[in-house]
Parts: structure tokens; sequence; C-alpha cells
């Protein structure tokens, strides 16, 4: 470890400072330097995030030369309120100082002041898959692409459907999206927030934003005109000859009923002139495909992990969700970075259901008793919100267990819809 060179918080409304911050950070992600315009996106961006740097002299001048960025955030866990998390990004070290310990120190004094401020969870989105596991970080939710043939399109005559509208929205206006927005990312685990500051810049459509330049949002209201979901999309010309093949590519579709998310996916695959339609980052238990005549119009894959869970509180996180299946299983949590190890008792009652969805509270306390399962704090990160089989963890040999508690873990955890997290951050 390169405990010589001392890690500094960054003020991130010291625009100076920042640019220096960002300067390096994008040089790691492969970048260039922000231009004016990006600073002030960030400046605006970061206003309220920790921001840690470490700096070395470099030909004799003082350089950041590692990043980090952290702010709390809220995740959606299964049949409950949103967490706050600790929501780690821009982790990077220049590549003159790479493997000499940087990220560790900078990413595990965070985890410390996390757990030591209370929080249950951390929650990141890896750039590369082996670089978390050791730091104790689960895949936690993950995400597929589509590619819809439009000519393949037709709706079932039994998929669910009402009376609506559908409008075009200017650029800028983002306020009702961000609403049906915060409605949805509610409803299914793994919904991550978007601040004002996020659809400020989404508002600004152009190139290398969220929006292309021939970028489109339509916002469908129900029969009361209240917006039920919305779609954006870039259009691409994509024809041979007279051939029409225009492709749609979806940056971004969230709907509150299955009749709204319907409405947008017949309207994106019926634009004239528009063949095809390809969407990335989506959940891997689309619906599109069981509203279809013919399902095979969606062609799905690959799947990827996309959020990643850092359990820094044993009772906490459990407590934190409710559970479909009731059982009682004492688990020993085994952390090798020392934050959060415990062997605590999770107890589901059958018949406290608390709400009419059927979800149950858990009873949660750590436990002096001999251990049902020993699992890994990065295993239970990717238990915890359904997204990840117990059974496979446990064939895998990364649960100790007999079949029957990896069985019965598996009841536990399940949820009906697969967690995803749409939101990059
Ligand atoms: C990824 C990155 C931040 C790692 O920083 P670093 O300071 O070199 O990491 P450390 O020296 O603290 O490494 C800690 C351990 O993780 C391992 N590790 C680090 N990066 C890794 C990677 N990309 N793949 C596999 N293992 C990795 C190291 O080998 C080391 O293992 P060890 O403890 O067994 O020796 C840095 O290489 C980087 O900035 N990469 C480009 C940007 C990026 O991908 N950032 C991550 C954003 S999510």
């Amino acid at each position: 470890m390169d405990a010589a060179l001392p890690m500094t918080s960054i003020d991130p409304r010291d625009r100076v400072a920042l640019r220096d911050w960002a300067t390096a950070s994008r040089a790691a992600f492969l970048q260039p330097a922000p231009t004016e315009e990006a600073l002030d996106e960030r400046l605006a961006e970061v206003a309220d995030h920790r921001l840690t740097a470490v700096r070395d002299v470099v030909g004799g001048e003082e350089r950041v030369v590692a990043t980090l960025r952290t702010f709390d955030a809220e995740v959606a866990v299964p049949g409950a309120e949103p967490v706050v998390v600790d929501a780690v990004s821009t982790a990077t070290v220049l590549p003159t100082h790479r493997r000499r310990g940087l990220l560790s120190r900078m990413l595990t004094a965070d985890l410390e002041r996390a757990r030591d401020g209370g929080l249950a969870l951390a929650a990141l989105i890896a750039a590369e898959a082996p670089i978390y596991g050791r730091f104790g970080f689960g895949t936690a939710t993950r995400s597929t692409s589509l590619v819809v043939d439009h000519t393949h399109v037709r709706f079932r005559p039994d998929a669910p459907s009402a009376p609506g509208s559908l409008e075009f929205v200017p650029a800028g206006r983002t306020e009702d999206l961000a609403r049906v927005h915060d409605r949805a990312r509610r409803a299914r685990p793994g919904g991550f927030p978007r601040d004002a500051a996020w659809w400020a810049a989404a508002g600004r459509r152009g190139e290398g934003r969220w929006l292309g330049t021939r970028g489109h949002v339509v916002l469908h209201r129900d029969e009361a005109g209240v917006p039920d979901g919305y779609v954006a999309y870039d259009l691409a010309d994509t024809s041979t000859g007279r051939v029409a093949g225009g492709t749609a590519t979806v940056a971004d579709l969230s709907a509150t009923t299955p009749a709204a998310y319907r409405a947008l996916w017949e309207f994106v695959t019926s634009i004239d002139l528009v063949r095809s339609t390809r969407a990335a980052d989506r959940p891997v238990d689309e619906l599109l495909p069981h509203l279809l005549v013919d399902p095979r119009a969606v062609q799905t894959g690959p799947v990827d992990d996309f959020l990643w869970l850092r359990v820094l509180d044993v009772v906490g996180a459990l407590s934190a969700r409710r559970y479909l299946g009731a059982g009682t299983l004492v688990l020993e949590v085994v952390d090798p970075l020392g934050l959060a190890g415990a062997t605590v008792r999770l107890h589901v009652a059958p018949g406290e259901r608390g709400d009419g969805e059927g979800w149950l509270s858990p009873e949660v306390s750590t436990t002096g008793a001999a251990p049902d399962v020993v699992l890994g704090v990065g295993e239970l990160a990717s238990l915890l919100l359904g997204g990840t089989s117990a059974m496979a963890l446990h064939r895998a040999g990364r649960l100790r267990c007999s079949p029957a508690d990896a069985h019965a873990l598996q009841r536990l955890f399940a949820t009906p819809e697969a967690p995803w997290c749409p939101t990059w951050f």
C-alpha cells in the first residue's frame, strides 16, 4: 500500500479543485479533460457529494492521481421503503499509480465511514467485474439488451390495454418524466433515484448525451390525464436503397401500469419507416415478449451485472426488506475486511402479513447459535434483492449449508420481479 500519498477531501464547489479532480478521473476512463460546459454540469451533479483525491508530485507539480466520489442515495428493496445507501462512484487511479493500493485505501476508508455513520449498505456499478468482490461487494441486479423486429410485432388480444393518450415532450421539460420514474423506481427492488441535476442533464439532448441529436420523448397519460409512462428514444436512418429500415434506440422506458407499458412499446414499434428497436439496460424479466403473439420478435441478451451491493450492517440489511416466504435460519456472514461480519438469526413467521401484498416482516438479531448457513458478505449482497438464486450459489460452492437450507434461503429471498436498476451513477 502507498501510505505515503495523503488522501484529501475536495470541496465540490471549488471549480479549480474540481477541474483537477475531474481531469484525473476522466483520464483513468480514457476520456479528455472536461470542457467548461462539462465542468458546469459536473459542478451541479456533485454539489452535495463527497469527493476524495490522492495527490502526487508529477514533473515538479502536484497533481491528482486517484479519485473517489460517494453520496447518499436510496435503493428500493423488496416489499419495503427504499433504503439509504452509500453510493460509490468515480473510483479511478491513473495508470502511472495503479496497483499500489490507492483504490483499496480510498474505498475501505469510505466504507468504514459509511458503516460508522449507520448505513447498512453501499452500492456501485462496476467497470470490471473482478474489481469489487475483494471489497465485499456482490452483484445485486442484472440487466439485458433487446432487439425488437417490428415486422413480427403483434400484440396478443389479452395484452393489457386501457384508454389513454400519447404526446411528444419538448426538450428540457422533464417534471412529468421525473414523477413517473420516481414512482416506478420505488416499486421495484434495485430502483435508484434521479435527482434534479440528473434530469437537467437528460433534458439537454445532443451528441454524447442521454438522447442524441435525433432524440424524442413521448409521455403517456391515463384516461384521467395523469402521466403514467414515458419512452425516450433516438432514431437513426439505417435504410438500404429505397427500402425503409430506420432503427429506434430506446434510452429509457418507464411505466407504472402494464397498460401504459404496452401503449409505449406499441407506439415505438409502429413508427412509420422504423423497422427495429434496440434497448439496453432492460430488466431480465422484461414483460414485452409475454405481450406478443410471436415472442421471438424480441431477441434478448447478453445479461450482465449492473448494481453491486456491499453489506455494512447485516442486521440492518436483512431488516430493511420484507419477505414472501417464512422460515428461520441462522446465518454466519463472513467479512474478510472485518467491517460487518456477524452471526444472525433471521426469523420470518407465517401469518404476520403486514399489508395486502403478502410481504412478511422479519425478526433479525445477532446470536451465538450454530449457523445453518455460512456465507460471504458478498454472497449475502447478491441474495438481498432476490436477483441471485441461493440454489445456484450453493451448487457453485459459495454457501456452506445443506441443500435443504439453501432451498429455504431461496424461498425466503425470492421476489416476484427481478430486481432492476436502469440508472447509471
Ligand atoms: C480499477 C482501479 C480503480 C484500481 O485501482 P488500484 O489503485 O490499481 O487498485 P489497488 O491497487 O487498490 O488494487 C487492489 C486489488 O484489486 C486488484 N485489482 C485492481 N483493479 C483490478 C482490475 N481492474 N481487475 C482485477 N483486479 C484488480 C489488484 O490487483 C489488487 O489485488 P491484490 O490485493 O490481490 O494485490 C484503476 O485501475 C483504474 O482507475 N482503472 C480504470 C478506471 C476504472 O475501471 N475504475 C473503476 C470504476 S468502477
